[in-house]
């Protein structure tokens, strides 16, 4: 049985790809390093405790011991670890140089003297910056992030690159859009809405929510992460999206039409320093060359998560503090 090292499995993707990848793939077992971030809930994995395959392991990639512990026991690597929420990067970005540059220099530096066949490492569209209308970034076009998040998350996709020309560490980079479905924060714009609305409170949407963004549900994002480590060529970048461009105050018009409450819960709020008004890729290598395809439809799949939120309180609301569904997070600390 082939060993995979997911990093980051205690967050959002991490814990459905975990999820995922012990029901359909009975040759692998999963080991899960994760530091216990404010981003992450150790419960998105407990119903795993006396799963044989399955084990997690507290640490941070940050420090070097850590990520050697990775090179040392994985055949494969899938590197979600990283601190990922653009407002809490705008009021303190020095966490996230840490976990997001440093801890994926120390893993792929560890990774050059192991017997690792594989690394997957999880990037995302902000790399890319905004495009313009009717523009779709592909594997080549030039990265030029906004907000302290994607600038570190940039930086972590060349050091994945460089390692892999100069030490010939086995890696790829999958870029991806924005995902939703189970087990993500409260603080993210789908949950917080999803979250609000039942709570008859006011959906904050900075700057009138015109910003588009393409959204995917984590089980399509799950599939692509499964055919890279089967089919993905090292040294390769691929870019993953399902094609469902809508603007912010789009997203959340569906979601309070699902559960009921009025458009008039909309609030417009300040916009986010560096906001990046639409992001947008095209995914044609990931179906061409990896044979994947998103299989959820939007508003089915929005329905699904929606349902999630509902049936989970016990989830959500431990995390849902003042704080995280505060109109203007990015003038709080963490
Ligand atoms: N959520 C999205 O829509 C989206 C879209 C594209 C790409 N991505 C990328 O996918 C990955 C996962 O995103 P997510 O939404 O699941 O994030 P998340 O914040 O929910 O989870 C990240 C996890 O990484 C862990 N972590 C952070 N720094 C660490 C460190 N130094 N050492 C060990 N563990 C550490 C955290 O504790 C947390 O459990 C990230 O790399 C992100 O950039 C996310």
């Amino acid at each position: 049985m082939d060993r995979l090292v997911v990093t980051g499995g205690l967050g959002f993707i991490g814990s459905n790809f975990i999820h995922h990848i012990l029901s359909n793939r009975s040759d692998l077992r999963v080991a899960n390093v994760d530091y216990e971030g404010p981003s992450s809930n150790p419960s998105n994995t407990s119903d795993l405790r006396r799963n044989k395959r399955y084990r997690h392991l507290k640490g941070n990639l940050a420090e070097p011991r850590i990520a050697k512990w990775v090179a040392k026991n994985a055949d494969l690597v899938v590197h979600f670890a990283a601190e990922t929420h653009v407002d809490r990067s705008i009021a303190n970005p020095r966490p996230f140089l840490e976990s997001n540059i440093l801890g994926t220099y120390n893993l792929v530096d560890a990774l050059r003297n192991s017997k690792s066949q594989r690394l997957v490492h999880i990037s995302t569209d902000e790399v890319y910056g905004s495009a313009n209308d009717g523009e779709s970034f592909d594997e080549e076009s030039r990265l030029d992030p906004s907000s302290p998040y994607s600038a570190t998350k940039a930086a972590s996709d060349q050091l994945v690159n460089a390692w892999i020309r100069t030490y010939k560490v086995p890696g790829m980079i999958l870029r991806c859009t924005n995902n939703y479905g189970p087990y993500q924060h409260p603080e993210k714009l789908i949950p917080k809405t999803i979250i609000r609305g039942l709570n008859d409170l006011q959906v904050p949407l900075y700057g009138g929510g015109m910003q588009v963004r393409d959204w995917i549900y984590v089980i399509d994002f799950c599939t692509a992460i499964e055919k890279a480590l089967e089919k993905g060529e090292v040294g390769q970048t691929y870019n993953v999206s399902a094609g469902n461009e809508l603007t912010n105050k789009e997203v959340v018009q569906r979601i309070l039409r699902q559960i009921g409450k009025p458009l008039s819960l909309i609030a417009s709020t300040e916009d986010r320093p560096g906001h990046d008004v639409r992001y947008s890729l095209s995914s044609e290598r990931a179906r061409a060359k990896l044979g994947w395809r998103p299989r959820h439809e939007f508003e089915h799949a929005l329905g699904l998560t929606v349902k999630w939120y509902r049936e989970n309180e016990n989830w959500w609301r431990p995390m849902a503090t003042r704080k995280t569904l505060s109109a203007r997070p990015w003038k709080e600390r963490w």
